[in-house]
């Protein structure tokens, strides 16, 4: 962790409508409110289908809840004629943090390759978003070229993507090392196994940024970006996930549509 702010998020895919999304939000923040959670310590968000965001935006403002949220996916494009599309705009101005990108159920389901991936991260930071950039291995991937070769290459070529577009805020972008196998599977990866994977990540931003950065900003960069580890994090595996010293926090899948859970994966300290 090493001076890089936590992160929890919970990633709701297509379950909780805009109906229950407040439910769920509001006990998230009050359960995490009365058990005296420090959200300048760990930081908590979530990331609703883009029907609920609206309901979402109200409750966190008229609240003042310091619960973050962003969107599951976003367009390539800002504007114009893609039915069905949602752009970043629309994200920004629901006041969307985050919006993630790649995530391996896209990759797989919507035949979103690196291009892709890379286009929407752009896209997410054009309109000032934090694109949470995920990237796995499958279960062959994992046999025939070990675990770091596919997630390594993934985030390489949205880097190479998105170079141009990184300032020197550090918080520009998420990474999310979400092995397929261990998603939504019940088998975690172990935090050994995660930090080995994450650990190379960190150094990927760092040698794959030199170039058009700079070393030393690269550098930075690659020590300052927080890498998450998502794949059936549960209450009973968050904290040695976030004992290793590359792994900033979690994406969280099934637990997160569990208030409890929930909050009590983002208490992983107490
Ligand atoms: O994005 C989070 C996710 O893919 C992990 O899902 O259900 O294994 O926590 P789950």
């Amino acid at each position: 962790v090493a001076g890089r702010r936590p992160l929890i998020a919970g990633n709701w895919k297509m379950n909780i409508d805009h109906l229950h999304a407040i439910a769920l939000v509001q006990k998230v923040a009050w359960t995490l409110k009365d058990a005296g959670h420090d959200f300048d310590d760990v930081e908590v968000a979530v990331f609703p289908p883009f029907t609920d965001l609206r309901s979402v935006q109200s409750l966190v403002a008229a609240d003042h809840l310091h619960i973050r949220y962003g969107a599951q996916d976003l367009s390539t494009h800002d504007e114009g004629a893609y039915t069905g599309e949602i752009s970043g705009a629309f994200l920004a101005r629901l006041d969307c943090d985050y919006v993630i990108v790649g995530h391996s159920e896209r990759r797989a389901y919507h035949h979103e390759d690196d291009a892709v991936v890379a286009a929407k991260a752009q896209a997410a930071l054009r309109h000032g978003l934090v694109p949470v950039i995920c990237v796995g291995e499958t279960a062959e991937d994992l046999e025939q070229q070990g675990p770091a070769a596919v997630p390594v290459a993934q985030l390489a070529a949205v880097l190479d993507g998105i170079a141009d577009r990184l300032g020197d805020e550090a918080a520009e972008i998420v990474v999310a090392y979400e092995p397929v196998w261990a998603i939504g599977s019940g088998h975690a990866a172990t935090p050994g196994q995660a930090q080995q994977v994450i650990g190379r990540l960190r150094e990927t931003i760092a040698e794959r940024l030199a170039g058009p950065l700079g070393a030393d900003r690269a550098d930075r960069l690659a020590d300052a970006t927080r890498i998450l580890y998502g794949g059936s994090v549960a209450v009973g595996n968050v904290a040695g996930f976030l004992a290793e010293p590359d792994i900033d926090g979690a994406l969280v899948g099934g637990a997160s549509l569990d208030a409890r859970s929930f909050a009590d994966i983002a208490r992983f300290r107490s």
